[in-house]
């Protein structure tokens, strides 16, 4: 299973730091993986057993783009897998960049974990699969390094997930067009975890709320890693 941490823009470098520690004592089957966005401000140098990802980077190994983070900055704390479309970033991101961003990852061959989802108005219109598809008509499906993320926009941070049967179908949507891994995030927690993972074609979680503070992110590791 993938259990995979969206700190978003939570975490200092010195709390990251200490989450990172408590997350390294860990050891778990390899079977299953575990990855953490933490800010990029707080990446780490030192040898960690767990993939530590970038939630973000600009599509440039360096260069005049004032603010951004470039590969060659990434590389410094030898970060090899990236986020890419989620719906927090798809606010200033339009499907041309999402695509740039997706085709730069690919190139120098990063893992990407690439979210998708719908809001509620396109759900109720019983417009998912339609709305899903168009967002993954840009990129390579058959990158063997992608792992596709579902997360429904009505959702994430909500603290209610979809429903079990939405996620069903959608994972199973998914897996009709990708053989990439697929992973559910939207208010994941200790509550319905053991229940999404259990769901046909799902490969692991996206949590952001429930894995802010460190003990909560490996109880949730513990009790369900296989
Ligand atoms: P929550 O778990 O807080 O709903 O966030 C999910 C998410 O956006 C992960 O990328």
């Amino acid at each position: 299973m993938i259990f995979a941490a969206n700190l978003k823009c939570n975490h200092t470098r010195s709390t990251f730091k200490l989450y990172a520690d408590q997350l390294n004592r860990l050891s778990w089957d390899k079977n299953n993986e575990i990855i953490v966005f933490p800010p990029s401000i707080a990446f780490l140098e030192q040898d960690l057993n767990f993939t530590q990802g970038a939630q973000n980077f600009y599509p440039c190994i360096n260069g005049a783009y004032t603010g951004e983070i470039g590969k060659e900055h990434l590389d410094e704390f030898g970060i090899k897998c990236v986020l890419i479309g989620h719906s927090e970033r798809r606010k200033f991101e339009n499907n041309d960049f999402i695509k740039e961003k997706f085709d730069f990852a690919k190139k120098y061959g990063f893992k990407v974990i690439f979210c998708i989802g719908e809001d509620i108005k396109t759900k109720k219109e019983n417009k998912t699969n339609e709305f899903l598809r168009k967002q993954l008509e840009n990129i390579d499906l058959k990158y063997d390094k992608l792992i596709i993320a579902y997360e429904p926009i009505y959702s994430i941070g909500s603290g209610i997930s979809a429903d079990l049967k939405d996620i069903e179908n959608v994972l199973n949507f998914l897996n009709s067009l990708s053989k990439a891994k697929l992973l559910y995030g939207g208010s994941v927690n200790e509550n319905n975890i053991a229940q999404i993972l259990n769901i046909n074609h799902c490969d692991g979680v996206l949590i952001g709320t429930a894995a802010l503070k460190i003990e909560n992110f490996i109880k949730l590791i513990k009790d369900n890693s296989c």
